[in-house]
């Protein structure tokens, strides 16, 4: 059988270059929507692709690869002309579904009316753009599904974006690691509490598997569940001081989506259970003093992420509280494995 490409790469990848670069064949965050004004642009990398992302002037937005059918130059350093961009080496066009609309050098050239370009599926919600990024051009988009807790409309939230110099891998060994909540976090304003010495156990759930302290609940970071659906994802949640204001435990939606095998674009959306008057406090209190406090928690996580040496993950001693991170790593090797035979014709 034929070896296939990967879309947006123009090689075929094995399964370590996937794990490294990201899994394809489902929906990843890309970036928080104010980013793209509408009638704007902007250039991203993500999963090591450079692509455009653009709004129409109605603000519709568009995710294409950042590279003209022509000769490949970025389309990103070229002309929004609302709904295309002019390339500037040659001032091809190309519309947001990645179709030649225009080859002013030469009118009537057979590149006109050609999707040249790939163009991906696209949604917004939760103050963020999502795109499917495909395997290979025959892979067909799933449908968008927003993780539960974000998709509730009892439940208010704030996005965190955030890029770290660190690869996609390690923020999701660190998410799927609840016990560094207890040392990292000590010093924080939600996690100084409980104890320093824990079981865990983990257990299937319909959305992936629950890794939870066996004695301990309600005090620290306690529990994480690793959620596949649409995209992957951790849900958990944390307890909150009385001065907190209303609206019970602190609900964390994580996402890590690759720049690269060494970058990665972090996404959190913090969640209160909060109606009515409730919900302006919760909302007033966040901007007023705890997003701050969580940016330093955030900071801890990032500085000990991007001191990891590259290979942290090879040759280290793992003992029962890594459960989680063996397991995520199972399940992404797995992953990395299949996507390499379907891309090698097996
Ligand atoms: S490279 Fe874009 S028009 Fe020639
Ligand atoms: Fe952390």
């Amino acid at each position: 059988m034929k070896v296939k490409k990967v879309v947006g790469t123009r090689k075929t990848l094995d399964a370590a270059e996937l794990a490294a670069t990201g899994l394809r064949d489902r929906w990843y965050p890309i970036y928080p929507s104010r980013f793209v004004k509408p009638g704007g642009m902007t250039k991203v990398t993500r999963l090591g692709v450079d692509w455009l992302l653009f709004r129409d002037a109605r603000g519709k937005l568009y995710m294409i690869e950042d590279r003209c059918p022509h000769r490949s130059a970025p389309l990103s350093v070229g002309q929004h002309l609302g709904d295309r961009i002019a390339c500037r080496y040659h001032g091809v066009q190309v519309d947001g579904t990645g179709t030649v609309v225009s080859v002013p050098g030469m009118p009537g050239c057979a590149l006109e009316g050609k999707k040249a370009t790939v163009s991906l599926e696209v949604a917004e919600a939760a103050d963020t753009i999502f795109a499917f990024i495909p395997l290979t051009e025959d892979s067909k988009p799933t449908p968008f599904v927003l993780p539960e807790r974000l998709a509730d409309e009892a439940n208010s939230w704030f996005l965190n974006y955030a890029e770290w110099a660190g690869p996609w891998r390690f923020y999701m060994d660190n998410v799927l690691d609840p016990m560094h909540g207890a040392f990292l976090h000590r010093d924080s304003h939600s996690m100084f509490g409980g104890d320093v010495s824990a079981r865990f156990r983990i257990r299937e759930t319909e959305r992936g598997f629950f890794f939870e302290k066996t004695d301990q609940r309600g005090v620290n970071f306690d529990w994480v569940e690793f959620c596949r659906g649409a995209m992957d994802y951790v849900d958990l949640e944390i307890p909150y001081a009385a001065s907190a204001g209303p609206g019970g435990v602190f609900g964390i939606v994580g996402m890590a989506t690759p720049i690269d095998e060494n970058n990665s674009a972090i996404f959190h959306w913090r969640t209160r259970r909060v109606s009515d008057w409730e919900r302006d406090v919760w909302r007033f209190l966040f901007r007023a003093k705890l997003e701050e406090n969580h940016w330093q928690v955030l900071e801890q996580d990032r500085m000990v992420l991007e001191a990891l040496a590259a290979d942290a993950d090879v040759d280290e001693h793992l003992y029962q509280h890594d459960l989680g991170v063996s397991r995520i790593r199972r399940l992404y090797r797995s992953d990395a494995k299949q996507q390499a035979a379907a891309l090698a014709g097996e």
